[in-house]
């Protein structure tokens, strides 16, 4: 793997999706293979699961870390080519990744969306500097329209949830009767206007798999079609939940009319009521949550959250790719 940034980097989700279960299974069996070799994690915005996991990760390959967490610690950046830097913007991106080129071997970064800009964020402004000046590998930690680990993480905990091999000798998967899951990724409320990175990618990483998917959002909330494509789209959030196997909640706000929070009148929020509609679905959430908000106490701390299954694989997705692209370093 020469770079992670989309799904379109994975040459096999499948076999991508089988290392991560072994490396669950056997974290340090790497130990040596980053030995000598430096990643570089650089955060444009707020984390906790992919800055943690990540170091995890990189820990269990025997990686060197350095973290920044640019917003908060680094020179206050400039992203427009050609601008005359006097005002308060002291470093250009494109210097400062020239000297992560210097001590990194691996960059990973974080960079939202701006939500002022649709054009900007949809022609990703900052992670295309940094696939531009880059000279190593770049892995993205979330960027405007993707967060690509995080999706892959959510493959592999619908992988351990559910029996696609049918000549699996599990009793779960010899009484199923539907050959693939119905996955219903469904919008969420919020208080404020939410990138789309999360929505876009599950659904894009969820078109890759054996899956039924299905979208369900209030209307003037599609998301960009160039994400969902032919996918179904709901905005009856009840009719979409019916027999659902997963449920995939999220909040984003609106594409067509960008970042604006079109009304909404029915209750999105997800509760046991409505889970009561599904096949007994296990409900996920790429975290952070606002509970009782995006979704109710009672389904977060339910049984049929695989919510903290869902984060945890977060480091064995992260060490997948980072193994992956060490190979190509090695
Ligand atoms: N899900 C996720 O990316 O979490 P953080 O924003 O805390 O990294």
């Amino acid at each position: 793997m020469k770079k992670f940034t989309s799904v379109s980097d994975v040459e096999n989700l499948q076999e991508i999706i089988k290392k991560a279960l072994q490396i669950k299974e056997n974290p340090l069996s790497e130990t040596e293979k980053g030995k000598g070799k430096t990643i570089g994690l650089v955060f444009l915005n707020s984390s906790l699961r992919t800055r943690l996991s990540s170091q995890i990760a990189a820990q269990n390959l025997g990686l060197n870390i350095l973290t920044l967490n640019a917003a908060q610690e680094a020179w206050s950046l400039e992203f427009a080519d050609g601008a005359a830097m006097n005002g308060d913007t002291v470093e250009h991106i494109k210097d400062a990744i020239e000297v992560l080129n210097q001590y990194c071997d691996i960059i990973a970064v974080r960079c939202f969306a701006g939500m002022k800009s649709k054009e900007d964020d949809v022609n990703e402004s900052i992670l295309s500097q940094f696939e531009q000046h880059a000279k190593v590998p770049v892995i993205s930690l979330e960027s405007a329209t993707r967060h690509p680990l995080q999706s892959l993480a959510d493959c592999i905990t619908i992988t351990e949830n559910w029996h696609f091999d049918d000549s699996s000798s599990s009793p779960q998967a010899k009484l199923s009767v539907k050959s693939k899951p119905k996955v219903v990724l469904t919008w969420a409320p919020h208080i404020k206007p939410i990138a789309h990175a999360v929505g876009n990618s599950f659904a894009e990483w969820m078109q890759e798999m054996d899956v039924e998917l299905v979208i369900a959002n209030p209307e003037g909330y599609d998301l960009d079609k160039n994400f969902t494509k032919d996918v179904k789209v709901i905005h009856d959030q009840e009719e979409a939940l019916k027999d659902a196997d997963f449920i995939y909640v999220k909040n984003w706000s609106s594409f067509d009319d960008y970042a604006a929070m079109p009304e909404v009148k029915e209750n999105w929020m997800l509760t046991n009521k409505k889970l009561a509609n599904t096949n007994q679905g296990k409900v996920m959430h790429c975290l952070p949550v606002r509970r009782n908000v995006e979704l109710s106490d009672e389904v977060m701390d339910s049984k049929n959250s695989i919510i903290y299954q869902q984060a945890k694989n977060r480091i064995f997705s992260a060490q997948a790719v980072f193994s992956e692209i060490l190979d190509e370093l090695n």
